[in-house]
C-alpha cells in the first residue's frame, strides 16, 4: 500500500538525516551545528556550555512556539536561554512579564511570549493535583483549551510529546504532501492546507506503528525545510533519498516545477 511505503522512506530517511535539536533531546554541548542537506546555515552564537536538557513536552511546546515564525537555526540559543531560566511551567507562570520579554527579545513577534507565559499561568490556576508539577494535557482537545494553543501546536505536542497518532500540517508540510501526490501547490487556497493537507497527513499517521506518529510528522516538517523546500534547493546527487524521492510523484512535480521556473 502507498502509504505504508511512503512512511517507511520518510522514517528510514529521517532516522538517517534529522538534524540533532535540543528540544529532541540531543546531546551537549550542542554546538549548533544542523546535520542536514541545508547548505544556508547560520553561526549560532550562544551558551556553548550548555547543560543537555532533557526533552520534555514544555519544552516541544516552547519549541513549537518559537518554530512558528522563526527559522530552527535561529530559535536554539533562544529555546536553550528560556529552558534554562524558567525549566518548568510553574517558573515559567511565577517569572515576571520584564523577564519574559526580554527572552523573546529578538525572536520578534512578542506577543507569543506573552501567550506562553499566560497560558502557564493558566495551567497553575487549573492545577487539580496540587501536590503534583504542572503538566501539559495530552490530546488535541485538551491542548486546544489552553490560550494560544491551536489545532497545529495541540497536534504537534500530541504527537512529538505523547506519541499520540495524530497529523500536523503547517505549510511547509502542506507542500511536501501536494508534490508527493502530485497536486499543485501554487493555488494559495485556505482549503488546501486546512482540509487536504490535514486529510493527507491523517492518512499517512493512520495506521502507523505506536509512537511512530511524532516522528512522521518531524519527518514531513523537515523534509519541507530541506529537499522539499518552496525552491526545491538542497538536493544532492547520490544521496539516499533521492532514489526514493525521485521514484514517487513527489519528485516527479519537482522536477516538473523545476522546468517551468
Ligand atoms: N518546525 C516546526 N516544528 C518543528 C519540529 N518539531 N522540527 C523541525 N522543524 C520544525
Amino acid at each position: 500500500e502507498e502509504a505504508v511505503q511512503i512512511r517507511q522512506a520518510l522514517l528510514a530517511w529521517y532516522r538517517q538525516h534529522r538534524r540533532k535539536l535540543p528540544w529532541r533531546g540531543d546531546a551537549p554541548p550542542f554546538d549548533g551545528s544542523t546535520s542536514n542537506t541545508n547548505t544556508k546555515k547560520d553561526s549560532a552564537t550562544y551558551n556553548q556550555n550548555a547543560t543537555q536538557i532533557p526533552p520534555t513536552p514544555y519544552g516541544v511546546w516552547v519549541s513549537e512556539i518559537m518554530l512558528q515564525q522563526t527559522r530552527v537555526e535561529a530559535v536554539i540559543p533562544y529555546w536553550i536561554q528560556w529552558m534554562e531560566s524558567f525549566p518548568t511551567i510553574e517558573a515559567l507562570a511565577d517569572a515576571t512579564e520584564e523577564q519574559v520579554n526580554a527572552h523573546w527579545a529578538g525572536l520578534g513577534f512578542y506577543r507569543r511570549g506573552r501567550m506562553l507565559h499566560q497560558a502557564a499561568q493558566y495551567l497553575v490556576a487549573n492545577n487539580n493535583n496540587d501536590n503534583q508539577p504542572v503538566q501539559l494535557p495530552q490530546t488535541v482537545a485538551e491542548l486546544q483549551k489552553i490560550p494560544g494553543i491551536g489545532r497545529y501546536t495541540a497536534s504537534a505536542i500530541a504527537s512529538i510529546a505523547f506519541s499520540r497518532q495524530v497529523p500536523v500540517v503547517d505549510g511547509n508540510v502542506c507542500r511536501v504532501l501536494c508534490r508527493l501526490k502530485g497536486i499543485a501547490n501554487h493555488i494559495k487556497a485556505p482549503i488546501l492546507k486546512d482540509k487536504l493537507g490535514w486529510e493527507l497527513a491523517q492518512q499517512l499517521v493512520e495506521g502507523s506503528s505506536n509512537g511512530d506518529a511524532g516522528e512522521i510528522n518531524q519527518a514531513l516538517m523537515e523534509l519541507g525545510a530541506t529537499y522539499c523546500a518552496p525552491s526545491g534547493t538542497g538536493i544532492e546527487p547520490g544521496d539516499p533519498l533521492i532514489e526514493f524521492y525521485l521514484s514517487t510523484k513527489l519528485g516527479e512535480a519537482f522536477l516538473y516545477e523545476q522546468q517551468q521556473q
